[in-house]
């Protein structure tokens, strides 16, 4: 069914994503202003393991999902969910236990309160993350064309996008996502999970005594690989301080800094100087990042310093807004909504769902 809706009709929806370890529920207005976004984060309960375990994780979004839920709809200022005009919920890519939860309970909502549900892909949604707004803050829309990198903990690639909810697939990575190679150094180097946050804190320490490490550049290709630079991080441990350096609690703080240094260098550079030169190449208007690995302070300033030589203009969420939350897929779900696009409550959990495919 296709319905034509204006945009900017001061529509809502509440938007549910449940996909890896976040559970989130969002209300927002017009695929822009952020009413309310709410976060219950794992990541003290996989700090423990290390990482995520994915039945872990599904049995902390049944305990989280409802609680979360409530506190969106009071801080939206709703009476219950039927405040809304539709439901937007993340139905992949991501761990399957863990998104069957977030689409069990917007079937639930779409159903009792007769409202249409919009799947939305996860990775859309970190790209829809650049639109949100706070109520009263004021900016325009990022404008076409952009070009869009998302790096999170799963994910790494660079995508070309001339309208809404177009993609033209530019590069990607060919091994590990930067996210999950944040997290991997982070534990080589005996710093705590998840490893992003962990490593720029400890760069901070190591001033200009950063290492040198290796970048894989893959000729003029706009692919990433980031699994070198690990097995780089690897070797100067073992180096260094002998053993395997499969318990990172061995190295020194000071070590760590420096090896935590020189890696977000590696990672930083490839990944802004890939994301200017696809930029160049698109004759892009806006830049674009999302994901996790986006709240990284070096490679905000990194990518504001290379979008402002190219003349065009960075759009990077706030930190909160990068990691796994709710309000970007009420963001892109808005976007699929105009579209006139409906889910069944047949919707199923697709765990290797992707965005665009190569041109
Ligand atoms: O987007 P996200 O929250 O979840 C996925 O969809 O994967 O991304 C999580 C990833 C983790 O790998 C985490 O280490 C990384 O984002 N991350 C960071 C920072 N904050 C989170 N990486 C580098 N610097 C940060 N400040
Ligand atoms: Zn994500």
């Amino acid at each position: 069914m296709t319905m034509a809706i204006e945009a900017g009709a001061g529509l809502r929806l509440l938007a549910v994503e449940s996909s890896c370890d976040e559970t989130a529920v969002a209300v927002v207005e017009d695929g822009r202003r952020i009413l309310a976004s709410v976060v219950a984060s794992q990541t003290v309960l996989h700090a423990r393991t290390g990482g995520i375990v994915p039945e872990v994780a599904a049995r902390a979004h049944l305990r989280w999902m409802l609680p979360v839920l409530d506190e969106a709809i009071a801080r939206a200022g709703l009476h219950d969910a039927g405040g809304v005009d539709a439901i937007a919920v993340t139905f992949g890519p991501g761990l399957a236990g863990s998104l069957l939860v977030g689409l069990t309970m917007a079937k639930t909502l779409a159903f009792l309160h007769d409202r249409p549900l919009v799947a939305v892909n996860h990775l859309e949604g970190h790209i829809y993350a650049g639109w949100l707004l706070d109520p009263g803050q004021e900016a325009e829309a990022p404008d076409f064309p952009a070009v869009a990198l998302v790096v999170s903990g799963g994910h790494t690639f660079l995508v070309e996008m001339r309208d809404h909810l177009s993609y033209r697939l530019l590069g990607q990575t060919v091994d590990d996502a930067a996210g999950e190679a944040f997290d991997k150094v982070g534990r080589l180097l005996g710093l705590p999970y998840p490893g992003g946050p962990a490593i720029q804190r400890a760069a901070e320490g190591a001033g200009s005594r950063g290492r040198r490490l290796p970048r894989a550049w893959l000729g003029d290709s706009l692919d990433f690989s980031f699994s070198g630079l690990k097995t780089a991080v690897r070797r100067m441990v073992v180096a260094e301080v002998g053993g395997t350096a499969d318990d990172g609690a061995l190295v020194p703080d000071a070590l760590a800094a420096e090896i935590a240094a020189g890696f977000q260098d590696s990672v930083v550079d490839v990944l802004a100087t890939k994301t200017a030169l696809a930029a160049e190449r698109c004759g892009a208007r806006t830049i674009v990042l999302g994901g996790g690995v986006a709240a990284n302070g070096p490679l905000r300033a990194a990518m504001g310093d290379r979008a402002a030589a190219l003349g065009a203009r960075l759009v990077v969420p706030r930190p909160d807004l990068c990691t796994d939350n709710g309000a970007m897929i009420g963001a892109a779900g808005y976007r699929r909504f105009l579209a006139g696009e409906r889910a069944g409550l047949d919707l199923d959990a697709r765990s290797s769902l992707k965005l665009a495919k190569p041109a």
